[in-house]
């Protein structure tokens, strides 16, 4: 390729300003998802990464992909109780292709959202590089070892993840997240090399500022001018600047642009406008590059006395942490199953996300952007001082400042993400060390990005804290110890703060112990059963059971009512996730933490939340009303009313209001079979929560989230299976097995039941309900039709769902 010289650079602009009216040409940057057509076999293959080698026996898959999900519950698998119970060990994939026939001269890349882990990749043998992070997003430069014949590319992967535990909780195994093949011009558009923010914002006018770095592939200089649109989201253009440079032969160069935007609509959780950055690179009338970046407008602050605001309005953070893993998907990441689960949160009031404690996939933030949430993004669980034998500190020396540098580049341009976490519960809280690892941290960050503040989440909580003392929190962020808010202002003055984690309250959803009132603190030790566990290791969902650091959901609302510095609370967790079963072992498997569980069934503290969180109306009754006759039963709702009067078989058993401050209404009734009602009194409104005495099981009812789904191989329905009784009523401790049957273009490709202990596979065509309820996930494929889902169990009137994919 010929690049102008400086004299005709003049022209080049003026071709630019009338190129920007004509109707738009084709990028010639091509992205295509690598996500189809792996071989995969689960272990070790030495020499798999020989073009050569005989995959022919191996299986042939779509990513994403986790193989641990596939597996059966052990305790002998190396990743414990604590890590789920399922298999890690060593993975391959092989991927044959052909370089798609645009690519003409261009450089190929191919883009990993995420592997796990210690990934190590070859193109044609040729050994492209290893990384040991499990959640960090990266990249190779495939040209210069492509071949052209139709078929003779071969990418192998190796991932090993069989030295476990290496995380505190699940983790997943394999290529669990997108992988896109990248095509360029020589010069273009740098990897990450966008970063857009918006350092003044009023009502009136924004200031968007676009650094661009730029990479000329080539070993003599070229001239480009670098454009930054912004567009609105009905494609109009609203501002335009652009500017001329020489970069050299094999090198970047980065242009900086500021762009004016009048009128911005911001950006917010309730309204998450988003504008499009669009850069282009031309050379003479060449169109060389041009990327969209999507980003918000808006401005937010952390303050030490009135904690933190959005677009100058106060807004407590009402947060949730989530691990990574989905339920029965596993790690892998489907678009889908990320945003059913924000859906559930924005439900219930939450406005904010903590992404404990690594770097989410990508989609997650997209997602986030669009769905109008605020992230806490974290990069780290461990530093230095490991806390499991096999995790990151092992890497950290050779790898941490790469890994969040990584970090920070790929999620700077997220309008959702309102503080960088540098770090959860790091064991050098408690060492001198951990003030210098601190700010070497906080710098890389603050070099990358001086729009956002830093934190971590502690839970050394006194001033003797290395890390609060070392100066390089922007924001001080405590894991528990509600008692300690208040003292925050004088212990860290001038300081803004932020619960980063709260609660850790323990609950199975559906499962009631008598009385309701006495705590539970559990463990009470480590290495023993504790008095009044039960047996089958259920807990009892009536909030009111923590682990010792913890607190009730309840407590923990109460504890940031009334205090102004409080920036907001992140719980504990949103979802149950795979391992962490505190404080429960075997057969528990997973965590009893969520305000949903597993399969993402609402637990009784969802209903708090919601009555507390959002302006809805809000009458939750529970529990279900299935005792025997002469029982004591505690009743409570979770309103928004301000009071509840309740009624059994039409008697009123007297009408009550929040008492003490409390966020819950309760009576202790003597249990008669029948119809329990409360209604609810407010001034604006009347609202009624009934539960009734249901009758044995009689059939299988199926409600799918979606019954139409795009057909592009990895649109998720997610299915709730429901044993009613004759009258439709669902049987709150029914347990019966169901059999699925699915035909037309999809899969069957999870199933859960929520239940903590539960050793059926998540990869099924059966599943026992657990408390009334399972879940079926289908997944669809590449074909436009019509699925029928069946649901058969014994004695039962079966049920039919079609779902159609287009
Ligand atoms: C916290 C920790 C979380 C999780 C939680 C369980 O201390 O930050 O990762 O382990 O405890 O209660």
């Amino acid at each position: 390729m010929k690049y102008p010289s400086m004299t005709i650079l003049a022209g080049i602009c003026m071709l630019t300003i009338l190129d920007a009216c004509a109707p738009e040409r084709p990028s010639p940057r091509i992205t295509r998802s690598f996500n189809r057509d792996w071989l995969f076999i689960l272990n070790d293959a030495p020499g798999a990464s020989d073009p050569g080698f005989d995959d022919s026996t191996w299986r042939r898959l779509d990513l994403p992909h986790d193989w641990s999900i596939e597996g059966e519950f052990s305790p002998e698998h190396p990743a414990t109780p604590g890590g789920g119970a399922l298999p890690g060990g060593i993975g391959w994939y092989r991927k044959h292709f052909t370089i798609p026939e645009e690519h003409g001269e261009k450089l190929v890349s191919i883009e990993f959202d995420g592997i796990y882990q210690n990934s190590e990749v070859w193109i044609n043998g040729h050994f492209l590089g290893k990384r040991p992070c499990g959640y960090i997003s990266f990249c190779y430069e495939l040209t210069p070892y492509l071949q052209e014949t139709p078929g003779s590319n071969v990418l192998a992967v190796k991932v090993d993840n069989s030295l476990q535990p290496n995380s505190r909780w699940y983790s997943g195994s394999g290529i669990y997240r997108d992988v896109r093949l990248v095509m360029t011009e020589k010069v273009h558009v740098n990897h990450r090399g966008v970063f857009v923010s918006t350092p003044r914002v009023s009502e009136e006018e924004a200031t968007v500022k676009v650094t661009t770095t730029l990479r000329n592939h080539f070993p003599e200089p070229a001239i480009v001018t670098v454009t930054s649109i912004i567009r609105n989201d009905a494609g109009s253009s609203l501002a335009e600047t652009s500017t001329d440079h020489e970069v050299e032969g094999n090198a970047v160069l980065t242009a900086g642009h500021q762009l004016q935007v009048e009128d911005p609509a911001l950006w917010s959780v309730d309204a998450p406008v988003l504008y499009d950055l669009v850069t282009e690179i031309r050379s003479d009338e060449q169109l060389l590059d041009r990327m969209i970046t999507p980003f918000g407008i808006r401005h937010f602050r952390f303050d030490p006395e009135n904690g933190f605001s959005l677009n100058g309005s106060p807004l407590k953070l009402k947060g949730v942490c989530n691990h990574h893993d989905l339920g029965c998907l596993g790690a892998a990441a489907y678009p889908r199953a990320m945003e059913r689960q924000l859906e559930l949160l924005k439900e219930m009031g939450c406005n904010a996300l903590r992404t404990a404690h690594n770097p989410p996939s990508p989609i997650l933030l997209d997602l986030c952007d669009r769905m109008g949430f605020l992230v806490m993004d974290e990069t780290f669980d461990m530093w230095e001082m490991g806390k499991t034998p096999y995790d990151y500190h092992l890497y950290w020396d050779r790898w941490h400042e790469r890994d969040l540098t990584d970090h920070i580049k790929r999620d700077r341009n997220h309008p959702s993400v309102i503080l960088w976490s540098i770090g959860n519960e790091i064991p050098e809280q408690w060492d001198s060390s951990g003030m210098e690892k601190a700010r070497k941290l906080a710098a890389i960050v603050r070099e990358l990005d001086d729009t956002r503040p830093v934190t971590s989440g502690c839970n050394h909580t006194s001033t003797g804290n290395s890390i609060l003392r070392s100066g390089a929190l922007d924001v001080i962020g405590f894991n528990y110890h509600l008692s300690r808010y208040g003292e925050v202002p004088e212990d860290f003055p001038g300081q803004p703060f932020v619960a980063s984690e709260t609660t850790s309250a323990l609950a199975t959803r559906g499962s009631y112990d008598m009385p309701s009132d006495g705590i539970r603190i559990w463990p009470v030790r480590h290495d023993s059963t504790y008095p009044g566990m039960n047996e089958d290791h259920t807990c009892s969902a009536y909030d009111n059971c923590h682990v010792p650091w913890g607190s009730t959901h309840e407590e923990s609302l109460i504890a940031v009512h009334g205090l102004d510095h409080v920036s907001g609370m992140f719980v504990w967790t949103g979802f149950d996730y795979l391992g962490e079963p505190t404080p429960y072992g075997w057969p528990s498997r997973s965590s009893y933490f969520g305000i949903l569980d597993l399969a993402g069934f609402p637990k009784d503290a969802y209903y708090l939340y919601q009555s507390q969180w959002t302006e809805q109306p809000v009458l939750h009754l529970f529990p279900h009303w299935n005792w025997s006759k002469g029982d004591t039963v505690d009743v409570w709702t979770y309103t928004s009313c301000d009071r509840v009067e309740l009624f059994l078989n039409g008697e009123s058993l007297g009408v009550r209001e929040k008492e003490g401050g409390s966020l819950h209404i309760q009576w202790r009734v003597l249990y008669e079979p029948g119809r329990l009602e409360a209604r609810g009194m407010s001034k604006s409104r009347e609202l009624t929560g009934v539960v009734e005495t249901t009758g044995a099981p009689a059939g299988v009812r199926l409600k799918a989230d979606r019954v139409m789904i795009r057909a592009d191989g990895r649109d998720l329905s997610f299915v709730t299976v429901e044993i009613v009784d004759k009258q439709g009523r669902v049987v709150p401790d029914a347990d019966n097995l169901v059999l699925f049957h699915l035909t037309g273009p999809g899969e069957i490709t999870g199933v859960d039941n929520g239940l903590q202990t539960s050793m059926e596979p998540f990869r099924a065509s059966r599943r026992s309900a657990f408390n009334g309820l399972c879940l079926v996930v289908i997944k669809s494929g590449y074909e436009p039709g019509r699925m029928v889902l069946q649901a058969d169990s014994e004695g039962l009137v079966p049920a039919e769902i079609q779902i159609q994919t287009h």
